[in-house]
């Protein structure tokens, strides 16, 4: 008897990938077989990285696993997941602030497409502090991002601050 593989998306701006992403990252790679990580295009703050570069440092950091694609898309991410025939959403909720946006949009994305579920995975208590915006602005303060990125995302932040 075959089995069939179980693949879910794990969507979000990456602007850059943390410790945080790829704790929930690893995690959902123990309850899917495979996972899509889906670097949205239609965000409205202005990125530090670009979806390239994104997807290169999160390719790096993933050690080009098997498992794990990576992708840029564009529009609603339940269409992508549609298009894709993916019926699970991951996202990490890390605090109460987190809870709310993540409720919001899970509803929006049941209404507008009832076949996709949504799966939350509470994100470590050691990492819950993180987030891309927090880094940002220690990274370019001359602050230390050891542990909240990888050193090749520090690195690459390093770089862009500089020029
Ligand atoms: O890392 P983020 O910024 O919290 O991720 C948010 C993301 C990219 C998952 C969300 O903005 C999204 O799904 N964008 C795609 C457009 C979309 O489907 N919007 C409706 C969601 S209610």
């Amino acid at each position: 008897m075959s089995q069939q593989t179980s693949t879910a998306i794990c969507a979000g701006s990456f602007d850059p990938p943390t410790h945080g992403h790829i704790n929930i990252i690893e995690r959902a790679l123990k309850i899917f077989d495979k996972l899509v990580i889906a670097i949205a295009k239609n965000e409205s703050k202005k990125p530090l990285f670009s979806f390239e570069e994104r997807k290169d440092l999160l390719e790096n950091i993933l050690n080009h696993d098997k498992r794990i694609e990576i992708v840029v898309f564009e529009g609603l991410l339940v269409d992508y997941a549609e298009q894709r025939g993916i019926t699970h959403l991951v996202r990490g909720i890390r605090t109460v602030g987190d809870y709310e946006y993540e409720l919001q949009m899970s509803l929006a994305n049941r209404m507008l497409n009832p076949k996709i579920e949504t799966v939350f995975l509470m994100t470590e208590g050691h990492l819950s502090h993180i987030s891309s915006s927090i880094i940002k602005q220690v990274v370019k303060l001359g602050g230390t991002g050891k542990d909240m990125i990888h050193p090749v995302v520090e690195d690459a932040m390093k770089k862009k601050f500089k020029n």
